[in-house]
């Protein structure tokens, strides 16, 4: 298993905002967080990563390890296996578009520009953006590219596990599914684990190997997608989110 989370429950200012949630999984497989607005999706994939501290009695294992329990540089070492793009895209705004995508390989140290600069432009590729988007500012690309960045960017170091939040939250249907059809590219090339958390149906459709439905804090559903089709829980959700399917 790629990820095990048994447990995990996280309050804040005494308002519990995920409740006891399980699930796991598998190495090179894709697991679609659904839920509405507010249901806990993005608390539960920082508690995931380590970068919201759950509540005691909660577990969380990354490849084999346990999160909570790693010293600083274990899991330093464990986050270089791991990509995020964040629901904001969270982008430099002052660095051009390839240092942002290089940004972890220039921290690291004992990589020359020349080479930083190769590496963001192979990896710019594979998300459909040609490199002459390198040299240009984030202000300076539309929101859909933005996205690509943030995605390009998270995948730099060829993470075993990449965690994407509302990847196409925000974009019209065509570049959502663009992005889609190239997650999905990414998951077969390099058999990489993917969790994401969208609304989006056509996405879950596409992407999911495995489907987490979250209402107010509870995993209300968890299995595979083929046998998501008689879930009540996932029949409301896309209800709720206006889409007959
Ligand atoms: N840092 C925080 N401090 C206080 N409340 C938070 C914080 N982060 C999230 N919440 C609350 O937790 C709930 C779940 O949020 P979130 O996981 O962002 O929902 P979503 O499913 O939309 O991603 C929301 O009610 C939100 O207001
Ligand atoms: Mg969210």
């Amino acid at each position: 298993m790629a990820i095990l989370v048994s447990r995990l429950s996280k309050t804040i200012c005494n308002r519990k905002i995920i409740n006891h949630v399980s699930l796991n999984v598998p190495a090179g497989s894709s697991l679609v967080v659904i839920g509405g607005s507010g249901s806990g999706k993005s608390v539960l994939i920082k508690c995931i990563l380590g970068l919201m501290l759950p509540d005691s009695g909660s577990s969380v294992i990354l490849c084999g390890h346990e999160v909570a329990d790693l010293h600083i540089s274990k899991r330093k070492s464990l986050l270089s296996r791991i990509g995020v793009a964040f629901q904001a895209n969270a982008l430099f705004d002052s660095m051009p578009i390839w240092k942002n995508v290089a940004f972890s390989l220039i921290e690291r140290g004992g990589i020359d520009h020349k080479t930083a600069f190769g590496a963001a432009c192979a990896k710019l590729e594979m998300v459909g953006l040609d490199k002459s988007v390198a040299n240009l500012f984030p202000s300076e690309i539309s929101g859909g590219m933005q996205r690509r960045v943030s995605i390009a960017r998270a995948i730099i170091s060829e993470p075993d596990i990449l965690f994407l939040d509302e990847p196409t939250a925000g974009l019209d249907p065509v570049t959502a599914k663009l992005i889609a059809d190239c997650i999905s590219d990414l998951h077969i090339k390099f058999s990489m684990t993917i969790v994401t958390a969208t609304h989006d149906m056509p996405y879950v459709n596409k992407l999911s190997d495995f489907i987490a439905v979250m209402h107010s804090g509870d995993l209300v559903w968890f299995g595979k997608q083929e046998d998501a089709k008689n879930s009540e829980h996932l029949l409301n959700f896309k209800r709720a989110a206006q889409i007959i399917n």
